[in-house]
């Protein structure tokens, strides 16, 4: 097995129920596209709202992404989890459609978990963190 890669994507939604499944878009000409598509197979891990460097880091163009972050392979397909991520998905790749210069990217997962917290949210060119209305 090579070098895991992996990309920052704010891009992902939910699909299906039965079977489980999610979509993903990705841009023409991303490496992490071409390694999905050569491979059948990816994960989503789901940041937390601490793991804000790890989003900027999956948004960069180095190839040791994973260096130096405590990962493990997923349990069905292998594709990495990344420790402290609010939730992880394990999906084989069972349909993609070109849709302008983006790559719409259909999963079916194998595997998933998940935990109590709050996500890592993405607006107005930044992070935040996500507060409840009447408790900020
Ligand atoms: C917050 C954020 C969200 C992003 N969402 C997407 C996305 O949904 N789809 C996409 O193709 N690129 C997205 N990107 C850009 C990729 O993360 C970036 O191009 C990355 O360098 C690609 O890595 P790769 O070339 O190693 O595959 C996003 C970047 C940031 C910072």
């Amino acid at each position: 097995m090579g070098l895991p890669v992996g990309m920052t994507v704010s891009a992902v939604t939910a699909l299906s129920l039965n079977p489980p499944q999610l979509l993903t878009c990705l841009q023409h000409g991303k490496y992490t596209l071409d390694v999905i598509r050569e491979s059948g197979r990816f994960g989503v891990n789901f940041l937390s709202e601490d793991q804000a460097d790890l989003a900027d880091r999956f948004a960069s163009n180095r190839f040791d992404k994973f260096t130096g972050i405590s990962w493990a392979p997923g349990h069905t397909l292998g594709v990495p989890s990344i420790a402290g991520a609010l939730a992880v998905a394990e999906c084989i790749v069972t349909e993609v459609i070109s849709s302008g210069d983006h790559d719409i990217v259909i999963g079916t997962l194998t595997s998933g978990r998940s935990r109590e917290g709050a996500a890592l949210i993405y607006w107005d060119r930044g992070y935040h963190r996500l507060v409840r209305q009447g408790q900020e």
